[in-house]
C-alpha cells in the first residue's frame, strides 16, 4: 500500500506579539443614559463599564484589523510574508462571503497564507490561539495571525435596556509562531447548544425577505442566564486550563478573562481563590464589551501598563454566544 507521509511542525507555539485598535469615538454612560432609562451609576456598579468606544462608518472591521495586525506583526518582529495562515474571529462582518480575513491577509501583503473567518463570538480568540498552535505544531503553518474584531454597535438596539450600555467595538491581534518551549497550554472548550437561545440576534436575515419592515436586526440577550452560567459554569473550566498547564492559581502573573462584566471576573477570582497578587484585566472600564477583541486588547493594555510582565504566564478564558467557551494557559509576548 502507498504510504503518504505526514510531517510534523514545530515542538510547540507561543504568542511573539500583540496589537489593539481602539475606535476614536468615546461613548460615556451618560450618552448611553440619553438612550435608555439608566444611570452612571447602575451601569458602573452592575457592570464596571465606565465608557465604550463606537467606532466611526470609516473604522469598518478590515480597516480595525490592518491596524491591531500591524501592531502585532511589528511587536512580533514578523512579515506578512511569513503568514502560514490568517485567522479572524469575528460575529460583525457583515457580509455572508468571502470572508474577511481573505481580505486583511491580501491587504497586509501576507501573500502565502490560507485565510478564513470564524465564528466563536466572545470566546473566539481562545478559539483561534488553540488553531494556531494546533497548527503550528502540525506543519500546516510557521506563523499564524490570530485577529478578533467586532463593530457590535452596528448589532446593538441602542433603546434595548438590557444591552445598549454594555457592547463596544475595537480590534486585537497575536501573531503565533514556533517555539521551543511550550508557550500555548492545552485549551479547554466546549460548546453547551442547549443554551443557544441566551444570546443571539433578533430575528435572522432571512426573515427580512418575508418582513422588510423588521428593519436591521440587534443582539438580544438574556443577561441574568448569561451571567450565572459565566459566574458558575467557567470557574471549572479555568481550573482545568490551569491544571492542564500543570501549574496552579498562585503561580498565574496575569489573569485575562473575557471582558463581560467586572463582577463576572469577581466572582471567577473568589471561585478559583486568586491570589491577591495576580493582576487581573480590567480593561471593561474603557472598553464595554468587544466579545473577540476583548482578551487581546486587554492584554496589550497589561503589557504596556507594566502591569503584566513579559515572559509572565497567564490564564485566558473567553466565553459566549453559543453559548461556547474556550481557556487556555499562556505565556505572555
Ligand atoms: C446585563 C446585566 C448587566 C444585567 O444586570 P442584572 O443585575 O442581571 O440585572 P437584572 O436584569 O437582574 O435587573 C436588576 C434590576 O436592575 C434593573 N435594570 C435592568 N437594566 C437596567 C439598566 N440598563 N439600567 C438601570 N436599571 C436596570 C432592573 O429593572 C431590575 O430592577 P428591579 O430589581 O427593581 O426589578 C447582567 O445580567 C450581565 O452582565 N449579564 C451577563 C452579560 C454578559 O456577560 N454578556 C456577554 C456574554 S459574552
Amino acid at each position: 500500500m502507498t504510504q503518504i507521509q505526514s510531517p510534523t511542525g514545530a515542538p510547540h507555539a507561543r504568542i511573539l506579539g500583540v496589537g489593539g485598535y481602539r475606535p476614536s469615538r468615546v461613548v460615556t454612560n451618560e450618552q448611553i443614559c440619553e438612550m435608555i432609562d439608566s444611570s452612571d451609576e447602575w451601569i458602573r456598579t452592575r457592570t464596571g463599564i465606565e465608557e465604550r468606544r463606537w467606532a466611526s462608518a470609516e473604522e469598518t472591521v478590515g480597516v480595525m484589523s490592518l491596524a491591531a495586525a500591524g501592531k502585532a506583526l511589528a511587536a512580533a518582529g514578523v512579515e506578512p510574508e511569513q503568514l502560514g495562515c490568517v485567522v479572524i474571529s469575528t460575529v460583525t462582518h457583515l457580509a455572508q462571503t468571502p470572508s474577511l480575513a481573505v481580505d486583511v491577509a491580501n491587504q497586509l501583503g501576507a501573500k502565502n497564507a490560507a485565510a478564513f473567518d470564524i465564528s466563536a463570538a466572545c470566546a473566539g480568540f481562545c478559539h483561534g490561539l488553540a488553531l494556531a498552535q494546533d497548527m503550528i505544531r502540525g506543519g500546516s503553518a510557521e506563523y499564524v495571525l490570530v485577529i478578533g474584531v467586532e463593530r457590535l454597535s452596528d448589532l446593538t438596539d441602542v433603546t434595548d435596556r438590557s444591552t445598549a450600555f454594555i457592547f463596544g467595538d475595537g480590534a486585537g491581534a497575536a501573531v503565533v509562531g514556533p517555539s521551543q518551549t511550550p508557550g500555548i497550554g492545552p485549551v479547554v472548550w466546549g460548546a453547551d447548544g442547549a443554551q443557544l437561545d441566551a444570546i443571539g440576534q433578533t430575528f435572522t436575515w432571512d426573515a427580512l425577505r418575508e418582513r422588510p419592515e423588521l428593519g436591521f436586526p440587534a443582539l438580544r440577550m438574556a443577561g441574568q442566564q448569561v451571567f450565572r452560567w459565566a459566574s458558575y459554569q467557567m470557574v471549572p473550566v479555568a481550573k482545568k486550563a490551569l491544571e492542564r498547564a500543570g501549574i496552579t492559581a498562585e503561580q498565574l502573573d496575569a489573569f485575562i478573562p473575557h471582558q463581560a462584566n467586572n463582577r463576572i471576573t469577581d466572582a471567577m477570582i473568589r471561585a478559583l481563590k486568586l491570589p491577591e497578587h495576580v493582576p487581573v484585566a480590567r480593561d471593561i472600564a474603557k472598553q464595554g464589551n468587544t466579545s473577540a477583541a476583548s482578551i487581546p486588547l486587554a492584554m496589550e493594555r497589561m503589557l504596556e501598563e507594566g502591569e503584566a510582565p513579559h515572559g509572565g504566564v497567564a490564564l485566558l478564558i473567553g466565553f459566549g454566544a453559543g453559548l461556547v467557551y474556550a481557556a487556555q494557559v499562556v505565556v505572555l509576548p
